[in-house]
């Protein structure tokens, strides 16, 4: 991954593309995706979505929650082009398949020009649209529960051993994407993958999990990044369509340790995703 090649691209105007994606469902592509959105526009960057699960569209919802809860109270949030891209069904499978490519790429092509960053949510999975959008990406950010059954997606594990043994499912499409990617205009996707809903206390699966991850990133090529750790604020301000980003130092929310801590981990990620542009000066957070 050239960060300098991308610096150059957003310069050039085109959008950098992120894809938030695990076949994995519930592995919190779509709080992650949020969170990051909202990190995006708070430094004064015009974001696009395209919410690619057409079905539950967390992503688009989230949005639709904070642009009602921004009316109703007067406030002036911060807000992302919104977009929801379903499969397009019908005909035969190739049909389908060609006109999903047609689709996304008229999409694509659409905000490029308009946008700092495309963010894609893609749905728990695997699905053509999102396979597509997987190639598309430049960086690529899997979310993975603290947990064997979400690692199982990335690698086959020994039981006596904990030693990665194979790659699987998920790994080899991402394998697929980057070659894919390569031959179509030889980019590279910066692949990062984070852990999500951490436990604060310092289990043996919580460290296993953590070797684990540390061995497949030099063999899978991509980097093991911090996450979040399990804390209700992730969740409880769905609603509102509302992150710990929104909320200014001296707000109304009152800010817990925990809270706090969110707040920082917000922060690490968003550092850690190395972004181009991602170092202008932050815009003062809305009330
Ligand atoms: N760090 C966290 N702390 C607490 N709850 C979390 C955290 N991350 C996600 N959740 C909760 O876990 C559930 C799954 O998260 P989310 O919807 O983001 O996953 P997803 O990968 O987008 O799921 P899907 O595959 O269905 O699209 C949700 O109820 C969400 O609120
Ligand atoms: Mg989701």
């Amino acid at each position: 991954m050239t960060i300098q090649s991308n610096a150059e691209q957003k310069k050039k105007g085109r959008a950098h593309i992120i894809v938030v994606g695990n076949e994995k469902g519930g592995s919190g592509k779509s709080t992650s995706a949020m969170h990051i959105v909202v990190s995006l526009l708070d430094r004064g960057n015009s974001v696009a979505i395209i919410d690619l699960d057409a079905r539950q569209k967390s992503l688009a919802r989230y949005i639709e929650n904070r642009q009602a809860y921004a009316d109703q109270h007067n406030l002036k949030l911060t807000m992302p082009d919104v977009h929801v891209l379903e499969s397009s069904g019908g005909g035969t499978a190739q049909n389908s398949e060609e006109q999903d490519e047609v689709n996304l790429s008229a999409l694509l092509a659409d905000l490029q020009s308009k946008s700092d960053y495309i963010l894609i949510d893609c749905p728990g999975s695997n699905t053509h649209l999102s396979r597509l959008a997987h190639v598309s990406a430049d960086t690529l950010i899997t979310p993975v529960n603290d947990s064997f059954v979400d690692i199982d997606l990335l690698a086959k594990v020994n039981s006596d051993t904990y030693q990665v043994d194979k790659l699987s499912l998920y790994s080899e499409m991402v394998w697929e994407a980057r070659k894919m990617r390569a031959m179509k205009d030889r980019g590279t996707i910066d692949w990062i993958v984070m852990r999500n809903r951490t436990s604060s206390l310092n289990s043996k699966n919580t460290q296993r999990v953590h070797d684990v991850l540390t061995q497949l990133q030099k063999r899978v090529a991509f980097r093991y990044v911090p996450g979040f750790g399990e804390r209700v604020i992730y969740r409880e301000l769905f609603p509102k369509g509302l992150t710990l980003v929104d909320f200014n130092n001296n707000g109304h929310q009152k800010m817990t340790m925990s809270h706090v801590a969110a707040r920082q981990e917000i922060r690490r990620l968003m550092d850690a995703l190395k972004l181009p542009g991602w170092n202008k000066v932050p815009v003062a957070a809305a009330e």
